[in-house]
């Protein structure tokens, strides 16, 4: 018998560990893994290297839906292709994560994204890398506005402390106070300033939470195939 489709929406924010738990989910459910936030970073790093003035939101616009933009979702080795370019780690830079924020709050980029995010969800659906299994989508408002139809959808939360703690530990391989310190400025505000467009910090009707502080990586994601178990049963 063919297994059914499933799509999992995980929203949350930075540091929460929704990326590593999205990817180890997709990988123990057999399914694709679509990181929306790559795609916000891709659309920033797009911009910036074909000289758009971000404060300029109808060019960011333009040039966001031109944007040659290939996501490749295998969970395993998940790939960011611009313009046959391997972005993967340009998109990680400070240069980019300073200013995301300034793009992701672009509404005409929102609705351009989205409707890729769709796309992706629906071939995934029927045929794709999953072979019609489907697809984990990670972001901010994929429980709520992407995918909120979604078999399973999951808030993953922390604790700032913990949030911080692992920022700081992936962007400087370090969580001593002078790191955490360094890292602070930045995910807060990003969080703050990513808030006014999408409702990720409390779940929405019918969206599972997860809080991951206390949890290591394999414990979080027991939590989350509890949720999709549960609701998929
Ligand atoms: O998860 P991340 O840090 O890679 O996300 C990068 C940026 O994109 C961040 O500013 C939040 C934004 N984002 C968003 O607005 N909506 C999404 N679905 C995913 C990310």
């Amino acid at each position: 018998m063919r297994a059914p489709v499933v799509t999992i929406a995980v929203d949350g924010p930075s540091g929460s560990g929704k990326s590593s738990v999205s990817r180890a989910v997709a990988t123990r459910l057999g399914l694709a893994y679509l990181d929306t936030g790559a795609m916000y970073r891709a659309a920033t790093l797009w911009c910036v290297r074909s000289g758009v003035a971000l404060d300029d939101a109808g060019a960011v616009a333009t040039a966001v839906v031109a944007m040659p933009l290939e996501m490749g979702v295998d969970p395993a080795a998940p790939t960011v292709c611009l313009d046959g370019d391997d972005v993967a780690e340009a998109i990680r830079t400070t240069e980019v994560s300073s200013v995301v924020s300034q793009v992701a709050t672009n509404l005409d980029v929102r609705a351009e994204l989205r409707r890729r995010q769709r796309a992706v969800i629906e071939a995934e659906a029927t045929g794709g890398f999953s072979g019609g299994r489907g697809v984990v989508a990670e972001g901010r408002d994929i429980t709520t506005v992407v995918a909120p139809d979604a078999d399973a959808r999951v808030l993953l939360t922390a604790s700032e402390e913990a949030r911080l703690r692992r920022r700081s530990l992936e962007v400087h391989g370090a969580a001593d106070a002078d790191a955490v310190e360094a890292t602070k400025d930045q995910v807060l505000r990003r969080d703050r300033d990513d808030a006014t467009v999408s409702q990720f910090l409390v779940a929405a009707d019918g969206v599972a939470t997860v809080d991951s502080s206390d949890l290591d990586l394999d414990q979080t994601v027991e939590a989350v195939l509890a949720v999709v178990a549960h609701v998929t049963a």
